[in-house]
Formats: C-alpha cells, sequence, structure tokens
C-alpha cells in the first residue's frame, strides 16, 4: 500500500497512542468485533478525508478488520498527528497526510486518495466530496459527512441538483452533535487554548462567536472555569437561548472592546474582521474552532499587522499599527486539533460508531437516492444504548400500560 507521512519511526509511538484510544471506545470496539466476524465489506475501497488522530485510526482499523481497503487523507493541514498516520500506514492503510502539509500538498493528497477508486468517501468539511464531484469520478456510491460545515455545503449540492450520489450526514445524528460538538468541541477548545497559552481563564471576558452545538458547549465550560461569557450571534432564538443561558449577548462590534478572549464557532466566514480588531484591547487573545480558517479575516489582519512573531507553539503576537498587541491561535485554524489532540476519544467513540454504522447502512441500501439522508433514529438510538451500557448506566422502560398511553388519543388526565 503506498502512503505519504512525515515519519514511519513514529509509528511504535502512534501505536501506543491509537490503543489508549480504543480503551475509550467501546462502542466502536463491539462494531468491529462484529464486523471483523461478518467481513461485510471485504475488498471495498473506502476514501477518508478525515482528521488523522489516533481516534481515526481507530475508525479505518474498524473499516479494515470488515475487510475494506482503507485510503486516508486529513481533513486538515494542522490537525494530523504524525504518530498516528506512521502506524497506520504501517499497518497496511493508505494515508496521505503530513502535519503542517501545505495547501498545495494538502489537495495532493486528496487526490492520491482518490485515484485509489474509492467507492464511498468518508468526508469531514465536504473537501473530498466536492473534490471528486468537480472531478465528476465515476462509481462512488455514497458518502458521509462528520461535520456542520460540510453538512450545510452537501445540502446546497442536493438544493442545487448537483450531488450524484447519496450521503449520510452522519453530524445530524442525535449521539453525534449531542456529544461531540457539544461537549467535545466545548473541552477541547479550552485545551486548545490553555497547550496554546496558559492563560486563566477565570476572570476573562471570554467572547464566543456562534451558538450552535459547538458555541453552547464552549460557552458552558468557559463559564465553569469562572470566565465572564460573552455570546454573539446573527440568529434571533439561537441570541435569545444564550441570553437565557445566563450570557451576555451583544454585537461584536460592542463585544470586541471588552473581550480579552474571542473564540470563532460559526461555520460562516470573516466574523471577526479588521475594524473589530482594531478596537480590541492590548493582549486580546483570538482563535477559531469552526472548520475552516475562515472565520478570522487573516488578509484583513495582515493589512494592520507591522510586525509579528511566533511567541508560542500555535500563538502568533501581531503587533497591530495601532501599537497594540493581538495573539492569533494556530494561524486561526481550529485550536482544538491545531493546538491540542481534537474531541477525546470517548466522545469520537459515538460520531465514529456513526460513521462505521452508515458506511454499512449505505452499502445495504443500494436504492438510496442522490439526497442526504440522516442515519434512521434506530440506529442512532442503539449507539446510544451501546454508550449507556458501556458506561455501566441501566434506565427504566416503558409498561404496556405506558406504551398504551402515548399511542391513544383519547385519554386526557
Ligand atoms: N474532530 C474533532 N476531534 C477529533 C478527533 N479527535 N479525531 C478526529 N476528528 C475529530
Amino acid at each position: 500500500m503506498k502512503y505519504n507521512i512525515k515519519n514511519k519511526k513514529l509509528a511504535p509511538q502512534g501505536n501506543k497512542r491509537i490503543d489508549w484510544a480504543e480503551e475509550k471506545m467501546p462502542v466502536l470496539r463491539l462494531i468491529r468485533r462484529r464486523f471483523k466476524k461478518d467481513k461485510s465489506l471485504k475488498n471495498r475501497r473506502i476514501g477518508c478525508c478525515l482528521h488523522v488522530t489516533t481516534e481515526t485510526a481507530n475508525l479505518a482499523r474498524t473499516l479494515k478488520a470488515a475487510g475494506a481497503h482503507v485510503y486516508l487523507t486529513a481533513s486538515n493541514p494542522l490537525s494530523t498527528q504524525d504518530d498516528a498516520a506512521a502506524a497506520l500506514a504501517m499497518d497496511g492503510i493508505g494515508v496521505f497526510a503530513q502535519h503542517g502539509e501545505s495547501r498545495t500538498e494538502y489537495y495532493r493528497n486528496l487526490s492520491q486518495v482518490l485515484k485509489n477508486k474509492p467507492e464511498i468517501l468518508i468526508d469531514d468539511g465536504a473537501d473530498l466530496i466536492s473534490t471528486a464531484h468537480k472531478r465528476r469520478l465515476q462509481g462512488i456510491s455514497g458518502g458521509t459527512e462528520e461535520t456542520t460545515t460540510g453538512v450545510i455545503r452537501l445540502k446546497q449540492m442536493e438544493r442545487d441538483n448537483v450531488l450524484r450520489f447519496p450521503i449520510v450526514a452522519v453530524n445530524d445524528s442525535l449521539t453525534k452533535y449531542l456529544f461531540d460538538n457539544r461537549y467535545g468541541t466545548g473541552q477541547s477548545t479550552i485545551d486548545g487554548i490553555l497547550r496554546a497559552t496558559n492563560i486563566l481563564i477565570s476572570g476573562s471576558n471570554f467572547v464566543v462567536a456562534g451558538y450552535g452545538w459547538c458555541g453552547r458547549g464552549l460557552a458552558m465550560r468557559a463559564k465553569g472555569m469562572g470566565a465572564q461569557v460573552i455570546v454573539t450571534e446573527v440568529d434571533p432564538v439561537k441570541a435569545l437561548e444564550a441570553r437565557m443561558d445566563g450570557y451576555t449577548v451583544m454585537p461584536m462590534a460592542d463585544a470586541a472592546k471588552i473581550g480579552d478572549l474571542f473564540i470563532t464557532v460559526t461555520g460562516d466566514i470573516n466574523v471577526i474582521r479588521k475594524e473589530h480588531m482594531l478596537k480590541m484591547k492590548d493582549g486580546a487573545i483570538v482563535g477559531n474552532s469552526g472548520h475552516f480558517d475562515v472565520e478570522i479575516d487573516k488578509p484583513g489582519l495582515k493589512k494592520i499587522t507591522k510586525k509579528r512573531r511566533l511567541i508560542r507553539d500555535s500563538c502568533e503576537e501581531h503587533v497591530l499599527r495601532n501599537g497594540r498587541k493581538l495573539y492569533i491561535l494556530a494561524q486561526g485554524r481550529l485550536v482544538n486539533l491545531a493546538a491540542a489532540e481534537g474531541h477525546p476519544a470517548m466522545v469520537m467513540d459515538m460520531s465514529f460508531a456513526n460513521q462505521a454504522l452508515a458506511v454499512e447502512y449505505i452499502f445495504n441500501n443500494p436504492k438510496l437516492e442522490k439526497r442526504v439522508y440522516n442515519l434512521p433514529l434506530k440506529i442512532d438510538e442503539n449507539i446510544a444504548r451501546l454508550k449507556l451500557k458501556s458506561m455501566g448506566i441501566t434506565i427504566d422502560k416503558l409498561t404496556p400500560e405506558q406504551k398504551q398511553y402515548l399511542s391513544s388519543w383519547k385519554m386526557g388526565t
């Protein structure tokens, strides 16, 4: 199997870290055990564009255990863990990813995966699927999408009638977004900020741009650490929810003047612009945890920067023309994966259980239309049941009388 990795000598270290993650992924382990027995993906070719982490390594191993040929490229140039990549490549998985790769290398690696004629594409951000579409590649039975940003892009493709194969929006499973987006992003973003800066969060004005599931998780964790949390939003319902969850809500133009730390999690472009950065306090820290590095206006920042230096790993000091200093985390790339290790395995267990079952679902349902689907609720609920079981938690069952009550419209008080 061909590969493009940084250093194969890192494989033993990668293997140990992958094993550590595996311990925390009991649901995926169960699926792997079944896949290994059934060999349900025998000789199928699966192309993945995911963050190359120890958790992703466990998904790749699961697909391989089912008999699939797996090809993997990175969904972000800064999130690849080179030791995990090396371990997978030495294990017969076609890995094309190196931490710190350029944009050109990023797309070259993506092409390497597509050259292997994958039948299913597992994507995180929709770059692999959109490239396959631009090249009008044949022989693809379906794709899955891991993240909100990717699902938004794919739904636009569905709307424009250009989808060439069915998609399962894994992000939209309940056992994905309610946990990965909220608790995963909440914790791993704080982790990234702390590794990059070692600041004290307590007592800071912590601005969260965007109150989707990721924003909610981040605001909750920042508040838990003693920050004054300010939320900025464009959606009136989400803004109201943020207020009623106990946060201060205001426009970015006002938040810019008082924030100590700013994190964007909106999925949209230029959320923090030049005019905001010029208002920020001396020493303000700015980062992003959304999928693409477009939420902070980097070209605008360049125009108002006089001098810059990397002051710590993943933390760049910008001296602005107005004399103030701003600190930009991880070049505006998602700070939780670029400055830390991404979401913990415990939560990726559910996300990647969804991915593995989504691949199986596509192969088992060849009549799916060229649309964006959710995984059936039964599969979603089963993942929740298995996760609860792995945590030693049991829950109640409806009594026959309760079932009857819920299915009848005749009974009142
Ligand atoms: N996305 C967020 N965290 C991740 C992780 N640990 N592995 C793969 N994808 C992720």
